[in-house]
């Protein structure tokens, strides 16, 4: 049976049973922060599950594409060491949202398997979470099975629930007892039952894990009863197309071995066993549906992931001889295979093309590079020996040799790698790059152990404070005295201190007799520095000052901040939801946006950001800023950035149509901003764009000063400004005219 088939007889089997059959989620989990990629079938009906969203339907069916490299489930190292792990695979399952539970979905999974699937009965066993006796009275009076193949498993990783048949999505979310059917593959395959030392052979072979979806587990590992019980099941298509076409391995399936067919004769070797092969196969579907789903290659968090992924391919392929760039030959190939069930693999296609070359000649050179001192470096070796951290870090610190891809290499010779040294010296060099930078002018206050500084800039300008702590250099000091430059310290302030990408106040702080002014404000913890010059008289601990910020400069960067946002939406709307912040920049002047984004954006792209941007604005909405538990924040849709940590109470900034966590100033309508212009767009790194924009006055002054040109440029040329191009055009066709004549001339003489 093809592999497509047996997707589409999974999904028709369920609709006979009364199930809607949905479209698999991204691979990227909307807006869950507990998860980095889509890693089961119920992902997508996780709120269902809780109880926090009511669901349409009372149980559905789908075919789920799941990666599971990087967060609590992952095969990565895994891959081509087995015959059935993978980073990127598709999970069939079938979910009840309180329609049915244990019975149905065992009976239901019985009658898939042996009479829709033909799959002998003697060929499967199956485990039950060890004190589930109804789960164990199910399979054994009701479907029939003899008790020597239904094994109890209880917590065999260490803690309560800590157990192979007890299933849960992630550290935080709905979890429950599961019962695992297994196929035997037989005994001239490696491997013993579930339960044994030697189960993770690949003779028997968990197909499908039906999950009783019962419990919640917070942050706290507290467990307590869902409201409905469900069922979520998963059957990986891969394993349960190889005991259908009859072959030991995932790697033997239709899919994949035309996949590693075409690997082979593109890098032309013959030996179509080679695990590198699989290891190449597997990777470029992940990469492909990741690019899909918009990811793409970074540093960190989930571009990092695919970014280990496609080199991890590439070393692969260098090891069997390859030196060029060529994964994303393999697109049309994987398209054939893949793109009649997955239409957006087809429709992603020149996406995923581009991305994955761009990305393969980037480290084409470190790879050869890398290699050839890593392999001098395990000549002197043999297995059992440790690699020296010091190289490992001066592979990746001096030649951009991921440590582990070296990890990776030195595990096919048996060596393992001194991490913790490797550690060390990576932390040596953060502190020695801290030291260097900010950390420098904040020393003073490593050890302070002064009250947090009450924030009152939202709404107020302008009050008096009380002098909490005044430091030079990195030394307090009860007082200052005239044109003495300091830092100082206030029981409360209307100052906005420098964060989340916002520039910090400016401003003054006044008594009768001193005027300090305040160049920057910058955040401590939760202490708030007012960085400047007394400019006269003198201040000392204790005084009480009038702390005012300048309004004007405030509301530029008000102005910015919410413009700022409002072009992040637009920017996703007009570039792909891929299109999100990866850093910014609000100062009084303008906005500094960088963005993920894999080519520049066109002129008439940028035009329809700043038409979208603009419409915003003259629709005068009023800004709403409302404080909320972080999970309502995400579940009311407010975008949060990845990587940065709130609170569990959290500001939310709703302008127009956009939606985000902030803490930040902001205007109080959109109307305040006036106009909004994008004066440049660039390349920042591989997969980051920049654009930069003004506000307001700034873009007004922006806009005068272009026109300024023009007309400077029309009384020159002696003509309307509506006529500049075409009297540059003439002149210069003109001249080439004249330079081609001069030419000829030239040669006559
Ligand atoms: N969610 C369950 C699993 O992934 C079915 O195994």
């Amino acid at each position: 049976m093809k592999t497509s088939d047996i997707r589409i007889k999974f999904l028709k089997f369920f609709e006979s049973k009364g199930h809607t059959i949905l479209p698999s989620s991204s691979l990227v989990p909307k807006n869950d922060q507990t998860l980095l990629f889509t890693n089961s079938g119920m992902v997508q009906f996780k709120d269902i599950f809780t109880g926090y969203e009511v669901s349409n339907y009372k149980s559905v069916v789908t075919s789920q594409r799941c990666f599971r490299a990087g967060g609590k489930h992952n095969d990565l190292d895994n891959v081509g060491y087995t015959a059935r792990h993978h980073t990127f695979f598709e999970m069939l399952g079938n979910f009840s949202f309180g329609k049915y539970f244990k019975r149905e979905a065992i009976h239901y999974a019985w009658e898939l398997l042996t009479i829709i699937y033909k799959i002998p009965k003697n060929k499967l066993l199956v485990t039950v979470y060890y004190d589930d006796d109804e789960a164990y009275n199910i399979w054994n009076k009701e479907i029939g099975l003899d008790p020597d193949v239904i094994i109890r498993i209880g917590d065999n990783k260490g803690s309560k629930y800590a157990s192979d048949n007890f299933w849960q999505m992630a550290d935080v979310g709905p979890c429950g007892p599961c019962s695992e059917i297994f196929y035997d593959h037989g005994s001239d395959v490696y491997g013993g039952p579930p339960g044994t030392d030697d189960s993770d052979g690949d003779r028997y072979v968990e197909i499908w894990n039906l999950v009783f979806m019962q419990f919640y587990i917070d942050v706290n590992g507290e467990i307590t009863t869902l409201s409905t019980p469900c069922i979520d099941t998963g059957m990986g298509l891969e394993r349960i197309a190889a005991v259908l076409q009859g072959v030991n391995s995932n790697y033997d399936i239709d899919i994949f071995k035309n996949l590693i067919k075409s690997s082979a004769s593109l890098i032309n070797i013959d030996d179509l066993s080679n695990n590198s092969l699989k290891v190449i196969s597997d990777h470029i579907r992940a990469t492909a549906f990741l690019i899909v789903d918009g990811v793409l290659p970074a540093n960190d968090g989930r571009g990092y992931v695919l970014r280990r992924i496609i080199r991890r391919a590439l070393r692969h392929a260098y090891k069997l001889g390859e030196n060029e760039v060529f994964l994303y030959k393999l697109i049309p190939d994987l398209i054939h295979e893949m793109g009649t069930a997955y239409p957006e693999i087809v429709s992603g296609s020149n996406l995923i093309i581009r991305i994955l070359k761009q990305e393969e000649e980037r480290f084409i050179e470190t790879l050869a590079n890398g290699m050839k001192i890593l392999n001098s470096n395990l000549n002197n070796m043999k297995s059992g020996d440790i690699f020296s951290g010091d190289i490992l870090f001066n592979l990746y610190d001096t030649y951009g040799f991921p440590a582990d891809l070296t990890a990776d290499v030195c595990r096919e010779h048996g060596i393992s790698v001194d991490i913790e040294s490797f550690e060390l010296a990576m932390s040596k060099q953060r502190d020695k790059a801290r030291l260097s930078g900010k950390f420098k002018s904040s020393n003073a206050l490593i050890n302070y152990s002064g009250p947090a500084t009450i924030f009152d800039g939202y709404k107020i300008f302008d009050l008096s404070a009380k002098v909490i702590a005044i430091y030079v250099d990195s030394k307090f000091v009860d007082s200052i005295g005239t044109k003495d430059s300091a830092n100082i310290i206030l029981d409360r302030t209307p100052f906005y201190a420098e964060s989340g990408g916002q520039v910090g106040d400016k401003g003054f702080l006044i008594s009768d007799t001193a005027n300090f002014f305040v160049k920057n404000t910058t955040l401590f913890s939760s202490v708030f520095v007012h960085a400047g010059y007394l400019e006269s008289g003198s201040i000392k601990v204790g005084d009480i000052l009038r702390a005012s910020i300048d309004i004007e400069n405030r509301k530029n960067i008000s102005r910015n901040h919410s413009a700022t946002h409002i072009m992040h939406k637009a920017l996703r709307n007009v570039l792909g939801m891929h299109a999100v912040q990866k850093g910014s920049l609000v100062d009084s002047d303008r906005i500094r946006f960088d963005f993920a984004h894999d080519s520049s954006v066109s002129i008439d792209q940028i035009k329809e950001i700043e038409r979208i941007s603009n419409e915003e604005i003259l629709s005068n909405y009023l800004v709403n800023i409302s404080n909320m538990e972080y999970n309502d924040a995400i579940k009311s849709g407010a975008i949060a950035m990845f990587s940065e940590k709130y609170d569990d109470n959290v500001r939310v900034v709703q302008i127009g149509s956009s939606l985000e966590l902030c803490g930040g100033t902001h205007v109080n309508r959109t109307g305040d901003i006036g106009l909004f212009k994008i004066i440049s767009e660039s390349s920042v790194s591989s997969g980051v764009r920049r654009i930069d924009a003004v506000t307001g006055n700034n873009a007004l002054k922006f806009i005068q000063s272009q026109y300024d040109t023009c007309l400077d440029l029309s009384a020159s040329l002696n003509t309307s400004i509506s006529n500049i191009v075409a009297k540059v055009t003439d002149q210069i066709n003109c001249i080439k005219e004249r330079e081609k004549e001069n030419f000829f001339l030239g040669k006559r003489t």
